[in-house]
C-alpha cells in the first residue's frame, strides 16, 4: 500500500530541464511548485525572496531568459528549457557585480530584503538600455517595493553601476 502511494506521487512528478546561473540542471518535482520554490528548496538559493508570494512586492525577482519576473507567481515547470539568472550568478567568483558595487558603494539597502530582486530588476534594465535616465530606473524598479525607503540610493546606484559599465567599455 506504502510503496503504491509512493509510485502515484512519483507519476504525479515532472520532468524539468533549465539553465540556472550558467548551469545545466535537471529535477523531478511535482507541476504546483513554483519557481521560487524551485530555486528556494530543491536548489538551496535562497537569494531569492519571498515576501508577498503573491505577486505584489518583487522580493522574489529573476530574471527569465534576460526578462525580470515574479517567481513567487510563476510555476517552475513554465521555466523548462530556460536560462533562470538568481542574485547567486551574478558575481564572477570574488568579484561582485557592478550593480553590487554600487549598490554597496551608495548605500542602496538598509535591511537588503528586497535587494536580490531590485539587483535583477536593475540587471533586467542595464541590459536592454545599458545608459537609462533615472526616470527609466523607476520605471524599471516600479515593480520592487522596499518597506525601508531606500529608492534615492537604489536609483541612484543603478545609475553609477550604467557609468561604470561604460568607463569600463571606454578603457577597453
Ligand atoms: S514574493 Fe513574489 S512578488 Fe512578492
Ligand atoms: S532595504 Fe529593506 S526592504 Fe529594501
Amino acid at each position: 500500500m506504502e510503496k503504491n502511494m509512493m509510485n502515484i506521487e512519483e507519476e504525479g512528478k515532472r520532468h524539468l530541464t533549465l539553465t540556472v546561473n550558467g548551469a545545466h540542471v535537471e529535477s523531478d518535482i511535482e507541476p504546483r511548485m513554483t519557481l521560487a520554490e524551485f530555486l528556494r528548496e530543491e536548489l538551496e538559493l535562497t537569494g531569492t525572496k519571498v515576501g508577498c508570494n503573491r505577486g505584489e512586492c518583487g522580493a522574489c525577482t529573476v530574471l527569465l531568459d534576460r526578462n525580470p519576473v515574479y517567481s513567487c507567481t510563476m510555476l517552475a515547470v513554465d521555466a523548462a528549457g530556460k536560462e533562470v539568472l538568481t542574485i547567486e550568478g551574478l558575481a564572477e567568483g570574488e568579484k561582485l557585480h557592478p550593480l553590487q558595487e554600487t549598490f554597496v558603494e551608495h548605500d542602496a539597502l538598509q535591511c537588503g530584503y528586497c535587494t536580490p530582486g531590485m539587483i535583477l530588476s536593475a540587471k533586467g534594465l542595464l541590459d536592454r538600455n545599458p545608459r537609462p535616465t533615472e526616470d527609466d530606473v523607476r520605471n524599471a524598479i516600479d515593480g520592487n517595493l522596499c518597506r525601508c525607503g531606500s529608492y534615492p540610493n537604489i536609483i541612484e546606484a543603478t545609475i553609477a553601476a550604467s557609468e561604470k559599465r561604460a568607463q569600463k567599455e571606454r578603457v577597453k
